[in-house]
């Protein structure tokens, strides 16, 4: 019997101590780690390089918040964004809070571009997480099942399906931008696949829906194009 909550079903294993990738149990049976903590842990275990820079680490300081200067943080995304050849690096705890800087970075972006309701492109049985942004953009209803409503904004496409990833790309552009500009058009609630294509081959709809004033020229008589 145990207090810790529910949320993931757990193998009838635990481990005691680990060297490198290799990890042993309470009996002393030794395991190969190939899920290095879900990919996480990258760095083995017990390194003495490792450990003796937390040791000294925590016999220092352990935490002062974001409130104030961090000079080995700094030092930190100066090293990644060199290595990387970003700008800036965001330091957080977990993927998922990852996922949700992503989400609000692509967000900012969108709405910069002056998209009103910018949505992200997400892959059918992806997963992103467990916090209500991440599971919405998970495709997988087991995860989300029971935590309805979820949040809005994604737009989910098959794997290994560029042409239905670009199509849902343009389309939602489009989307957005159209309702933006034609407020009063209350016809214009679905967009067909048929549509969307034809609309990107010719740069405007030629079918007979009612969706066809959506995909006509901008007001500004630019001729439309494929968002980046
Ligand atoms: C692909 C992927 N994205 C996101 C996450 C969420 O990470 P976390 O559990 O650290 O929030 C996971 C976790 O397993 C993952 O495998």
């Amino acid at each position: 019997m145990t207090h810790v909550m529910n949320t993931y079903a757990r193998l009838p294993v635990a481990f005691e101590r680990g060297e490198g990738s290799w990890l042993w149990d309470a009996n002393g049976k030794r395991y190969l780690d190939a899920m290095a903590g879900v990919a996480v842990c990258g760095l083995g275990h017990g390194h003495p390089r490792y450990v003796a820079a937390l040791r000294e680490q925590v016999g220092k300081l352990v935490h002062t918040s974001n409130l104030y200067q961090i000079t080995l943080q700094e030092k930190l995304a100066d090293r990644l964004a060199a290595i990387s050849g970003m700008d800036n690096v965001f330091f957080c705890n977990s993927g998922c809070e990852a996922n949700e800087a992503a989400i609000k970075l692509a967000r900012l972006y969108g709405h910069k571009k002056n998209v009103e309701a910018p949505a992200i492109v997400v892959l059918e049985k992806a997963f992103h997480g467990r916090t209500i942004a991440t599971l919405s953009a998970t495709g997988s209803r087991k995860v989300q099942a029971g935590f309805e409503p979820l949040l809005a904004g994604f737009v989910r496409v098959p794997f290994d399906d560029l042409e239905a990833r670009r199509i849902a790309a343009w389309w939602r552009y489009w989307w957005s931008s159209c309702r933006a500009r034609a407020a009063s058009m209350s016809a214009m609630t679905t967009i067909s696949a048929a549509c969307a294509r034809s609309a990107m081959r010719t740069g405007g709809c030629s079918c007979s829906m009612r969706c066809k004033a959506a995909w006509g020229a901008p007001e500004d008589g630019s001729r439309s194009s494929t968002p980046a």
